[in-house]
């Protein structure tokens, strides 16, 4: 193999590799956002979801959802429950997000809003105990271990928030919180918390800090929110409304989850948005993990998979928002206008000064210095005329007013449909700058496409490898896994993506993240359950190519004629500017050992030893689980640099990557 070295070529993009995020697979709300109670404010349509009464000895007399005299207009059902006499065990349980995990000596905030009623309840007792994992049976019956226990007393006839610490006396995965009246008669109660102190950077409202790192250690170069499918809705009115997840976050309205009644065999029916993880958190985790924030938003129309509904296109909004259209539509249907007011609004926020109606939200929220974003995505796996018709105006719209602002447009979410390629042609013609492909297929589809933009053209719009994932059995198989397999396979496509970064410029996984007990889609980059997560053998192949991108391409080539990906041998190379470093990555996807001698073709003095960072697994099967996360990851050895050559032996079924220091 010939990497030339002294010829390099194109740059590779700042944030060439990076994360795409979605709430599928309880990736928000039971991961990465850890409040533990489930439908906190009784706001869901069904307002007990999450929720059930336990009578106890002394009886609970009547439980009801009221908006009797409510904290908030926003937040206007609430709780009342009644007892009869004083008994210890008569109250509500929540169940959390298939239980809830806490840790032995970790403190939690427990928070309430309460209010008396009539009798004399003159507080609450807060118990958190073990509970049977949810599936065990209708009852969940407790294994009768307490695991924490807090008064809240001095109850009035007025809303008023308490709170207190709490610090489990072991650690559990499946607890339940317990709320029992101290006192006979009436309370309500509204706004119930119980949020680890424990978070990403210590913050209030913070994230799950194992997730964060997971995400921090791949050093992404941008992370892609919200989604996915759920950015357009399985209706219009289901689409996400980024103004709606910003601000106070007791009053952020909970939503049915696109994902919700999604795959039959993944039924997963209690399935909502808290939005507790909203657009200003998304833009924060962004700026924590050092990512450039990249929001997809809804171009005007629901999934087309489902009921393919549409917002009007208006003679305005086809010349673009007047000035004064802020919400001018939201009292209505949305129109078009509507949609394109919601992403001019959008980078306001996130880049607009204090004296600005948006930018003065986001200083609000306590963010005084813009989050500098530099590009949107209008729209997620859309094509054909209709998307057009809205994407042109919408565009048009964005840039007139935000000329910089990159702009990532959708082609249909097959890659090798016709309406995928018309959608790519007229994209040219409209001079997109980022084409948002997205890649589903077996992992043989991966290693056949290794070379799919190696005579893509070098003018016009950059590709954003949006999502992809190979898929052992099929998509949408609940049977998938994240198997050496796949992950291999995709390391030998990426080898592609990286020979062309004058082409592709941005790559993300998909999806990031998924539950063990309550996900709907499979494979996905990271699972976690209620206090352990993991890293996939497919995130240490992204995890590989983040810390190894380098700053240029440098050209391979193989021995005689072949081509690159012949013999199931796969490679490319970059060098790395700061540190004078040539970076190799191969893969051998045979189950042969295979020698190579690697010439670096015009190298200047290069280092006698260099580091291998080597995957690799005779089993095509094996795979990280959370009983065994750590069974395939990256392993370092040291070889030896003769001059410009390099003579490795690449193991069976391996992906590599050779760091050849410069001298
Ligand atoms: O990643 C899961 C789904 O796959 C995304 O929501 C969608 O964009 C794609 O079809």
């Amino acid at each position: 193999i010939t990497v030339q070295v002294n010829k390099p070529g194109a740059a590779v993009a700042k944030n060439m590799y990076g994360l795409f995020f979605e709430d599928i697979n309880f990736a928000a709300d039971g991961g990465l956002y850890p409040e533990l109670v489930k439908n906190k404010s009784f706001e869901t349509d069904d307002h007990l979801l999450g929720w059930k009464a336990i009578r106890g000895a002394a009886g609970l007399e009547t439980y009801i959802i009221s908006s009797d005299r409510p904290i908030s207009n926003a937040n206007n059902h609430f709780l009342r429950l009644s007892t009869k006499v004083a008994g210890p065990d008569a109250g509500f349980v929540n169940e959390g997000f298939r239980g809830m995990g806490v840790k032995q000596d970790a403190e939690y905030t427990f928070s309430i809003y309460a209010r008396k009623g009539a009798g004399s309840v003159s507080g609450l007792t807060v118990t958190l105990e073990e509970a049977r994992r949810p599936g065990a049976g209708p009852e969940t019956p407790l294994s009768g271990q307490g695991l924490a226990q807090a008064k809240i007393t001095g109850l009035t006839n007025e809303w008023k928030q308490y709170s207190v610490v709490m610090k489990p006396s072991a650690t559990s995965g499946s607890a339940r919180l317990k709320l029992t009246l101290d006192g006979a008669g009436s309370a309500d109660i509204d706004v119930v918390s119980l949020f680890p102190k424990d978070t990403w950077m210590k913050r209030e409202n913070g994230l799950r800090p194992d997730l964060v790192q997971l995400l921090k250690d791949m050093n992404p170069g941008f992370l892609r929110f919200p989604g996915g499918c759920i950015v357009e809705g399985i209706t219009l009115d289901n689409r996400y409304q980024w103004k709606e997840t910003i601000g106070d976050v007791a009053s952020r309205q909970p939503m049915i989850n696109r994902w919700n009644k999604e795959f039959k065999h993944r039924y997963t029916p209690d399935y909502y948005q808290s939005f507790g993880l909203g657009f200003f958190e998304y833009f924060q985790l962004s700026e924590d993990i050092g990512a450039e924030p990249l929001p997809i938003l809804n171009v005007g129309m629901a999934c087309q998979f489902n009921s393919a509904e549409l917002a009007p296109i208006t003679s305005s909004a086809a010349k673009g928002p007047n000035a004064a259209g802020h919400d001018a539509n939201h009292a209505g249907e949305p129109t078009l206008e509507t949609f394109i007011q919601d992403a001019i609004d959008l980078i306001e926020f996130a880049n607009g000064p204090a004296n600005s109606p948006w930018g003065a939200k986001r200083v609000a929220m306590g963010h005084p210095a813009p989050f500098n974003l530099k590009m949107i995505g209008i729209g997620n796996e859309q094509w054909g005329p209709q998307y057009l018709e809205r994407y042109e105006p919408f565009a048009k719209a964005v840039k007139a007013k935000y000329p910089n602002m990159q702009i990532v447009s959708s082609v249909g979410p097959s890659p090798d449909g016709e309406n995928f390629e018309k959608a790519t042609l007229k994209m040219r013609e409209l001079k997109a700058e980022f084409i948002d492909e997205h890649y589903y297929a077996k992992p043989e589809w991966f290693r056949q496409n290794a070379g799919r933009y190696d005579n893509y053209p070098r003018t016009g719009p950059k590709i954003f490898a949006g999502e992809y994932a190979a898929q052992s059995v099929a998509i949408g198989s609940p049977d998938n896994k994240n198997n050496w397999d796949c992950a291999i396979s995709e390391a030998a496509f990426m080898t592609g993506l990286e020979r062309n970064a004058g082409v592709v410029t941005m790559a993300s996984y998909a999806p990031m993240l998924a539950h063990v007990d309550a996900w709907q889609w499979t494979p996905n980059m990271i699972w976690f359950d209620n206090l352990t997560s993991y890293g996939t053998v497919n995130y240490y192949v992204q995890k590989l190519y983040a810390l190894n991108k380098g700053t240029s391409v440098l050209p391979v080539t193989m021995p005689g004629k072949a081509k690159n990906g012949t013999d199931n041998l796969f490679a490319s190379a970059v060098t790395d500017a700061p540190t004078g470093d040539v970076i190799v990555k191969l893969v051998n996807y045979s189950t042969t050992p295979r020698a190579v001698k690697v010439n670096l073709a015009g190298a200047k003095k290069m280092g006698n030893s260099g580091k291998a960072f080597v995957m690799a697994s005779d089993d095509l099967n094996t795979l990280n689980t959370i009983q065994e996360p750590t069974k395939l990851t990256p392993k370092e050895e040291t070889f030896s640099v003769s001059g410009s050559n390099v003579s490795y032996t690449l193991a069976p079924n391996s992906f590599t990557v050779l760091r050849i220091p410069a001298r």
